[in-house]
């Protein structure tokens, strides 16, 4: 059977990678690529079917992203969505003009009624709410193309023209309050398009060892492996592909939680690759002694990652590929902006240039984060590793308030490891985004049998948020948190005080350093 892929030309929209998460979620593959693709490469992509984005711009608009025309002559089905809707009306002989009325122009949840006659609302009601945000209307839709939706304030909501496969929507199909928007998607994608719904991870496994067996041929493949869920998927997935040239580098810098490091070892032990496991944590706390500020200790430990990583590479000898876990978010994330510097993320993939390499490998850059777990499945990872929470380059040294020392860093692991115990047993892993311990720097007074006690308060931390960048604190029920604390405080000496952060982000961030 053809490979059936769906090409998305991005003009800048804000739901671009959504609607790229919304094909494959209709198991049709595609790929997200800038609007300035040439007609050489579209026709190499050789798509099935095209999207057009929505973006920013008005058409007439000096810098507005364009493409070449010669597109619409290929015989691909299109479906342009709001300022793709309008290029193409722009392009095919309409016209497109800023609305001069609030009537117009349209932001929100909007009542729209539909032509059930057209191919891509087929099976759809007359009516429903869809998502508009547009600012530019059609108010000439060009001649070989029908109306197929209108709402209350614009008579030009969609159009079509069947005979071309050519679908114009003012609003985001894409996104959930477009009540539709899911089987507006489907028919494009099965109705016109032709597609198949054939793409699976297992296929997308298949490929991937292929074209990097063919890639790497026979030579040396390095990976830092941090234990976190991208890096792991990689290496399992250079392991299953050429096991024999990879070497993991495994730096367990002693600030993992508790079992974490002979966990991902263990993982890795079916597969016949050469895994290094560094154990740097001496070295590592050498270098915290007597640090307490958090940016110093973040900077310490990067560095030292590096330092270490680079020791061993040194001793593999030169080698052909390096691999990182990079993921798609990470590759289509625009706009990159001047913000200030709240945190310096130490990032495992981030490695030296100075390590000797002929060429970067990213295996995982097309997927997004649940395909890079499902892979991960695919490929056989114990599902405590493809499930893990995201957590901090920096490990437990960010957690453990003030300098961090070996003492404070067992008891903050046994203390993360029970309310981490706590939340399996109540079955609350999948309502919560990341929670964890963390060590303060502060003692308080308690009683205990009979006696006094002077020990560190431990705070509870957990989240809920869909992208890290903003956070709520999660409600947790009191009696789960009761049950931790309870615990805790009886069995991990030098803790007497429990409390539970409920601050958002922002103002607070998620990790406390
Ligand atoms: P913050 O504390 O900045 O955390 O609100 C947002 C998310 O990023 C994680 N985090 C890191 N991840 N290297 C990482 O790979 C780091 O240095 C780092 N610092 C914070 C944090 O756990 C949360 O998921």
């Amino acid at each position: 059977m053809k490979r059936e892929a769906v090409l998305i030309i991005d003009f800048g929209g804000q739901y671009d990678q959504l609607i790229a998460r919304r094909v494959r979620e209709h198991h049709v593959y595609c790929e997200l690529k800038s609007y300035t693709i040439t007609l050489d490469q579209i026709r190499a992509f050789d798509p099935i079917g095209i999207i057009f984005t929505g973006g920013p711009s008005s058409v007439y608009d000096d810098d507005a992203p364009h493409i070449d025309p010669e597109v619409f002559r290929l015989g691909v089905p299109i479906l342009g969505i709001c300022y793709g809707c309008q290029l193409m009306a722009h392009y095919l002989g309409g016209q497109v003009t800023p609305a001069q009325d609030d009537a117009a122009r349209e932001y929100g949840k909007t009542r729209t009624y539909f032509d059930t006659g057209c191919r891509l609302f087929t099976g759809l009601p007359e009516q429903s709410v869809t998502w508009m945000s547009h600012g530019d209307y059609m108010a000439r839709v060009p001649a070989s193309f029908s109306l197929a939706a209108h709402s209350d304030n614009c008579p030009n909501v969609a159009i079509c023209d069947e005979s071309r496969g050519f679908y114009g929507v003012q609003f985001h199909p894409e996104v959930n309050h477009t009540e539709y928007g899911v089987q507006m998607l489907r028919n494009f994608l099965y109705e016109i398009c032709g597609a198949h719904g054939v793409w699976t991870m297992g296929d997308y496994k298949d490929a991937s060892i292929a074209a990097i067996r063919e890639k790497v041929g026979g030579g040396k493949v390095l990976l830092a492996l941090s234990g976190g869920v991208d890096s792991s998927v990689a290496a399992a997935l250079l392991a299953e592909a050429v096991g024999s040239q990879l070497t993991c580098v495994f730096v367990d810098h002693g600030l993992m939680r508790k079992n974490e490091g002979d966990e991902v070892e263990a993982a890795f032990a079916p597969w016949p690759i050469r895994f290094v496991r560094v154990n740097a944590e001496a070295r590592f706390l050498a270098k915290l002694a007597g640090v307490s500020e958090p940016e110093r200790k973040r900077k310490i430990i990067g560095e030292e990652f590096i330092r270490v990583f680079e020791e061993e590479a040194k001793k593999i000898g030169r080698v052909d590929y390096l691999v990182q876990g990079t993921i798609y978010p990470d590759v289509v994330e625009s706009g990159t902006g001047q913000a200030a510097v709240i945190k310096s993320h130490h990032n495992v993939g981030g490695l030296p240039d100075y390590v000797d390499f002929k060429e970067i490998l990213e295996p995982l850059r097309l997927l997004f984060k649940d395909e890079v777990r499902q892979l991960g499945r695919e490929l056989g990872l114990p599902e405590y590793l493809v499930m893990r929470q995201p957590f901090p380059g920096p490990g437990l040294a960010i957690r453990v308030i003030g300098e961090v020392t070996k003492e404070k860093l067992d008891t903050l692991r046994e203390a993360d490891f029970i309310f981490r115990d706590e939340v399996a047993k109540a079955h609350l892993e999948g309502t919560m985004s990341q929670y964890f311990a963390v060590l303060t720097n502060m003692r308080s007074v308690g009683v205990m049998g009979d006696g006094r006690t002077y020990d560190y308060t431990l705070a509870l931390r957990s989240v809920n948020t869909s992208d890290f960048m903003t956070a709520d604190w999660s409600r947790i029920p009191y009696d789960v948190l009761d049950a931790v604390s309870t615990r805790i405080v009886n069995s991990v000496p030098g803790i007497n005080r429990v409390v539970y952060d409920i601050t958002s982000k922002p103002p607070a961030t998620v990790e406390w350093e």
